[in-house]
């Protein structure tokens, strides 16, 4: 390491401490800023619905939340890679195959970024993808029903972070390894770092459709660590940016050691020339173990299967695939503006950001402007591409978004604020605090072709002194600014579930009017549905007993069974009968080390028990239903094994 890049990492360093050391209290100026006018502009009155949808995702609480805006009232959790006892997700049998790995069931991962469908690079309402960091996944949401529809696994990958990003059509949502692994991952010495290990990025492709995706391609770079990506749009479609830090490639003490360059890159890779070399044959199929996981609405269960091969495209085979962008310092975000000409690349180590312009990308390229090339990929020459800097006056930039009018608006971590600039002039136009230390920031469409503009979500990593404290965990927090005049004004603070690592939002009408209601029984094709509660049962195959059982207000039928022996494995098939919105029914049993099932009506879910005692064991609906959902209840009676109580079951005289 040069003392040079050593002294000024350090300052940067010794400053951030400072700034996160005195940051400021709560003043008289900034207590309750613009309070009245603020508070009208997010009050949603009794009985009125938000403008908009807005998805956080929940960082390392694996979930997705859905909040409307203005308000910030927070109107659903979705459980995407955590398992969630108030939804029996990943604990009824009917979920858990979605968190299926090539590890086995991993019940938890960090979930980072979600990213809205697009067509014609414009937020469609359909879905809603998010990543998984730990255990390389990617989930897509369904947004009829709210719920995880699907979660692939990324083989070749650690780390998934530079993911979902979608294209402008939603062909592709991509993957790109943020830890640089052995390829294929093997057991090699950490020191063989720059022989062993690659980095991986994924384009992952999504049915029209029906949203299904398949990895269809990994293009192989170098080992760096590929942190973050947006895809292009309008004349930059067919292309997809990552940022990469630790060009350096080292792999200890990354705090200093990645650190050294001044430069590191943002990798474009032409999807579309990618196509067509897989298309010529060109990729290599390699072997691989990775779980593909869908859920059917009609039988209402996930299945999962394990794939075996990958396709591989290196770049060295491949030429005019991918190029590298010189990129001041370690960039975090690369964020594409709404005409798809300036690629913004944050380096999180400096004060200024580099714009780079694709039209002098593809000029670049075309007169083979190359500083050198690294693994046969062409490194285009910094000053053949720059647009132009923003001098924010900012420290740490970190993530960019856009509004219509031709604004950027950027994080900065250490300086803990929101930079507004003029996308072109790079000028800038306003700034504004964040209270404290924002990470993301969010603007309805603001990563799309057409922004929706309106409100500006600052997610900020550090809370304290903004609620009332909570012992040593506070949650992250959230702050709304108001970004229709020339000034950005802040209107709401309001706490997040989990640690929110980017967001997107949407306005209700595009989501709303395809909402679920409920599930069509006649179209319920679960292999063990119950149909009617004249069809409910007991039936035993050796130690397996399933229960086929109804949910109606305000009964389960049967709710008496007897003839159940120490040892057996009982399912419960629930049910739910109901044909009406928001009738939901809940289901537990004492005994069971299980979470309870939530059925949503016409549905049908399977709670596992494995009675290990004798004794009658009470069994209830969770879900205050209805005005006798108290009576809504039953026994069933577990007799020690080998005994001969035969087995019975009924409801009301019914035997
Ligand atoms: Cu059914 Cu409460």
């Amino acid at each position: 390491m040069k003392m040079k890049s050593i002294f000024k990492f350090s300052m940067a360093l010794s400053l951030l401490a400072i700034m996160v050391a005195c940051q400021p209290k709560q003043t008289s100026r900034n207590l309750g800023e613009g309070s009245s006018d603020a508070a009208s502009r997010v009050y949603i009155a009794p009985g009125q619905m938000d403008e908009f949808y807005a998805f956080l995702s929940g960082g390392f609480s694996g979930q997705v939340s859905v909040y409307g805006l203005p308000s910030g009232r927070l109107m659903k959790v979705i459980p995407v890679f955590s398992v969630d006892a108030e939804k029996g997700y990943g604990f009824n049998e009917e979920t858990k195959p979605l968190l299926q790995t090539s590890f086995g069931m991993v019940p938890w991962d960090d979930a980072h970024h979600p990213e809205l469908s697009q067509t014609a690079g414009i937020p469609d309402g359909r879905w809603l993808f998010i990543n998984g960091n730990n255990t390389p996944r990617i989930a897509r949401i369904d947004l009829t029903t709210f719920e995880t529809a699907e979660i692939i696994e990324i083989p070749n990958s650690g780390g998934n972070h530079s993911s979902p990003f979608t294209t402008e059509n939603t062909e592709y949502v991509v993957a790109g390894t943020r830890f640089s692994v052995p390829f294929p991952q093997k057991d090699v010495p950490i020191g063989s770092f720059k022989e062993n290990f690659k980095g991986a990025l994924s384009f992952i492709t999504v049915n029209p459709e029906t949203g299904h995706m398949e990895v269809a391609f990994q293009v192989l770079l170098p080992a760096f660590s590929y942190d973050l990506a947006h895809s292009g749009k309008g004349k930059s479609h067919g292309w997809t940016f990552f940022t990469s830090y630790n060009t350096e490639q080292s792999n200890t003490l990354m705090e200093a050691n990645a650190s050294q360059f001044d430069k590191d890159f943002v990798a474009a890779v032409n999807w579309k020339k990618a196509e067509e070399y897989v298309k010529a044959g060109k990729a290599r199929e390699i072997p691989a173990s990775y779980f593909h996981n869908v859920y059917d609405d009609k039988t209402h269960m996930a299945t999962s299967e394990e794939k075996k091969t990958v396709k591989v495209l290196i770049p060295s085979e491949c030429p005019d695939m991918v190029y590298f962008l010189p990129t001041p310092k370690s960039p975090h975000g690369v964020d594409v503006d709404p005409t798809g000409e300036y690629i913004v690349g944050a380096g999180k180590l400096s004060a200024d950001m580099a714009v780079h312009s694709f039209t002098k990308m593809l000029k670049a390229i075309e007169n083979k402007a190359f500083e050198t090339t690294i693994d046969g990929i062409p490194v285009l020459k910094y000053d053949e591409i720059l647009a132009g800097m923003v001098s924010s006056g900012g420290l740490g930039p970190l993530h960019t978004e856009f509004d219509a009018n031709g604004n950027a608006y950027t994080t900065f971590f250490i300086s803990s604020e929101v930079v507004k600039w003029k996308v072109g002039t790079w000028e800038v136009m306003d700034r504004v605090p964040c209270y404290y230390s924002v990470g993301h920031l969010m603007i309805p469409g603001g990563d799309s072709k057409q922004p929706f503009g309106k409100y500006m979500l600052a997610m900020n990593k550090i809370t304290k002194d903004r609620y009332l404290p909570t012992g040593p965990e506070l949650n992250q927090s959230a702050q709304l600014y108001d970004i229709s005049g020339d000034k950005m004004q802040l209107l709401l603070d309001f706490p997040t579930v989990g640690e929110p690592h980017y967001a997107q939002a949407i306005p209700a009408g595009l989501v709303q009017p395809k909402s679920k209601q409920y599930f069509s029984i006649a179209e319920n094709n679960h292999p063990h549905v119950t149909k009617s509660e004249a069809d409910s049962k007991v039936v035993r195959d050796g130690n397996i007993v399933r229960v086929y059982m109804t949910a109606i207000r305000s009964h389960f039928a049967p709710d008496n069974i007897e003839g159940i022996y120490v040892g057996d494995q009982v399912y419960f098939h629930v049910t739910n009968l109901e044909q009406d919105w928001d009738v939901p029914h809940g289901f537990a049993i004492q005994s069971s080390r299980n979470a309870e099932l939530l059925i949503m009506p016409g549905q049908t879910e399977t709670m596992f028990w494995a009675p290990d005692r004798p004794g009658v064991f009470p069994m209830y609906c969770t879900d205050f239903c209805s005005a006798l959902h108290q009576e809504m209840q039953g026994y069933v009676r577990v007799s020690a094994k080998g005994s001969n109580v035969p087995l019975k079951w009924w409801v009301g005289n019914q035997q």
